[in-house]
């Protein structure tokens, strides 16, 4: 959030180069006095009065926190808050200070031309936007785009926000509206408007032509709402349906996404992308009320596309039309969006081609309902796969677990993946170990055991804005994790996360309790900090040294918020079926027991237990 206007004036290269070569301890203790404990160092608070220290400064992942007042942050939010500098003067100040040089004010002959065209190219957009919007509006030769946008639903307010158009029917329109402002046709062309004419004028001269024409025009926003390319659709069933500006140096579809102008917002607000193929369903959606939605520009959806929605939200929910096309375009587009880093979920309407037609058809309620039932990417493709061709016999099955293993092994949540393989065991009647077996005997080879050494010797993770996954952050660098047995990673990292979660939002308290009692916690300084915080919500001010670093580490991790009530529930439903499990095996123990004094009956009766328990699914 910090920065989303500052971005544009310091490359963001920049500012992470900054961040590393600041040394945190050094910057804030010239501030506060720190003393070093084990690997964090303590301080009095800075930002209220305190007597005994409370703020801690981690350099590893150069963060700070104050367990007293809980403030927290980088470096930069550090000097915001204490200089009551902006963002960019942290920035500037730190740079020179650790000899970063940002970008020269002087330019060069080449930089300086080029932001003469780039400025030349917005101005131009600019007004070929208002030109094509004006026609829809109020002109009259911009009846059929009004005839064709009132059938389909688009009111004046609409129009407006989304810069709506239309190009008439003629082949200088736009051309001769330019000529006026001054722009040449040739620049005209370079922005994609207009079109070179093959043959050259009596007099030899190059000739040229507009390049939409007769088309409703759907203006392609940046983040500040400034035109930057069109896509022009016909205004019935001929061919091409849509025409787009073509690519230039400004202007590089692979980079944008349709919607964004309000997206970037809505993206953050709803915690969440909303991701379809049509520019009348991102209008659609963000006029039900999902700012959320966005579109790629007529092409599949790029590695570059799913890095710019990973930089505002961890979770994109796809809704690709309901076709065959569009069903591989989910397959495709959930691979590059999961490899970006973002977890994946798809929606798939049944009843309409696409959400603009759903939210006509069967309206906002009905189409909240079924967002709510979206598949998980795995899910889905096993879902469609199974349709496709259900599996007949054993081979079959194996066939289907061996195409999801590849899905599957790139989740790095254990809790996660031990989900998707229960769910393929319930889903195939197979055992859990045998589909667990399957899909690892398909990782590539790698060096054994990798979960347990992640407890033992810390990965750096440098740079985690949010953090959905277990795996990548919380616990890492914790010396004081407990040799746990492989059964209980899952439970010991979904722990971690409650704790932070609660930590975060105490309310979520009746709910854990409820669903998992109060004396769950297999780890015993879990329990004692879930204690301090079941007994009075806080902490106090001095607990041990374990529970100290502990809360530490777990503090100094970001959260993803509105991960939040998923994240609870997988974490919930971890600690419950390892719980069955040991159940199950506790009653398998006893059995064995009564079989060997030869309470047969008893053992019976055991058995009998075990069997209700498993088919119950517990
Ligand atoms: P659709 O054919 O689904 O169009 O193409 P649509 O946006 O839903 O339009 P309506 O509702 O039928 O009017 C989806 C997207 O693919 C790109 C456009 O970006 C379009 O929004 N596309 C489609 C093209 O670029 N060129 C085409 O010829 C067709
Ligand atoms: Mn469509």
């Amino acid at each position: 959030m910090e920065n989303r206007i500052h971005v544009d004036l310091i490359p963001e290269e920049t500012i992470e180069e900054v961040r590393m070569r600041t040394d945190i301890v050094e910057v804030i203790s010239e501030y506060v006095t720190l003393q070093r404990k084990g690997k964090n160092y303590w301080g009095l608070c800075p930002f209220h009065s305190e007597k005994t220290p409370s703020f801690t400064v981690t350099p590893e992942k150069q963060m700070f926190y104050c367990f007293g007042c809980n403030v927290g942050g980088n470096i930069f939010t550090f000097l915001m808050k204490k200089e009551n500098w902006s963002f960019v003067e942290s920035v500037k100040s730190l740079a020179s200070r650790y000899g970063v040089s940002l970008p020269e004010k002087e330019q060069s002959p080449h930089e300086r031309e080029e932001n003469r065209l780039r400025r030349r190219f917005e101005e131009i957009n600019e007004w070929a936007a208002s030109y094509f919007h004006d026609l829809l509006l109020r002109l009259p030769e911009g009846e059929p785009g009004r005839v064709y946008f009132a059938k389909r639903g688009i009111d004046q307010e609409t129009m407006k926000s989304f810069r709506l158009g239309y190009a008439p029917e003629r082949w200088d329109g736009l051309l001769g509206y330019m000529q006026e402002r001054g722009v040449r046709p040739h620049e005209l062309a370079e922005a994609g408007l207009a079109v070179e004419k093959e043959s050259l004028s009596k007099d030899g001269h190059q000739q040229y032509y507009d390049r939409f024409r007769n088309r409703v025009l759907f203006s392609i926003l940046d983040r500040r709402k400034q035109p930057i390319a069109f896509g022009g659709r016909v205004l019935d069933d001929s061919v091409p349906k849509y025409l787009n500006s073509p690519e230039n140096i400004f202007f590089n579809k692979g980079h944008k996404l349709y919607g964004m102008h309000r997206a970037h917002q809505g993206i953050r607000e709803e915690g969440y992308a909303l991701l379809v193929e049509g520019y009348m369903d991102v209008i659609a959606l963000q006029n039900a009320g999902f700012p959320n939605a966005v579109a790629s520009l007529g092409t599949a959806l790029t590695k570059d596309q799913a890095k710019l929605l990973r930089r505002y939200t961890l979770r994109v929910v796809l809704l690709y039309d309901s076709d065959a096309a569009g069903i591989q375009a989910a397959f495709r587009g959930g691979e590059i969006l999961h490899d970006a880093g973002v977890r994946v979920d798809v929606l798939t309407l049944a009843g309409a081609k696409d959400p603009d037609e759903y939210l006509k058809s069967y309206g906002v309620e009905e189409f909240r309902k079924a967002l709510n039932k979206v598949l998980t990417y795995v899910e889905f493709k096993y879902r469609t796969m199974v349709r496709e061709k259900p599996p007949r016999n054993i081979p079959e099955k194996a066939e289907l677990v061996v195409r999801l293993a590849k899905d599957i092994l790139k989740v790095t949540s254990p809790v996660e993946r031990e989900g998707y393989e229960r769910f393929l065991s319930l889903e195939l009647g197979l055992t859990l170990e045998a589909v667990q077996r399957e899909i690892a005997s398909q990782e590539p080879k790698k060096p054994k055991k990798e979960g347990l050494q992640e407890l033992s010797q810390p990965k750096q993770v440098n740079n985690v804005k949010n953090v959905y996954n277990i795996t990548n952050a919380i616990i890492c660098k914790d010396n004081n994790a407990p040799p746990l047995a492989t059964v209980y990673l899952g439970v010991y990292r979904a722990e971690l996360l409650l704790l932070r979660i609660l930590l975060e939002d105490i309310s979520h308290l009746p709910k854990i309790k409820a669903m998992l009692g109060d004396s769950f916690w297999k780890v015993p300084v879990h329990q004692q900090i879930f204690n301090y915080l079941d007994q009075d919500g806080v902490l106090p001010a001095h607990c041990d040294e374990t529970v100290q670093s502990r809360l530490a580490s777990l503090f100094l991790e970001e959260l993803d918020i509105s991960q939040t009530e998923r994240l609870l529930e997988d974490c919930i439903k971890e600690i419950l079926s390892t719980q069955a499990e040991e159940r199950v095996e506790d009653l398998q123990a006893r059995m064995a027991n009564l079989e060997k004094s030869g309470d047969m009956a008893g053992a019976m009766a055991l058995l009998k237990e075990i069997g209700e328990r498993l088919k119950r699914g517990e």
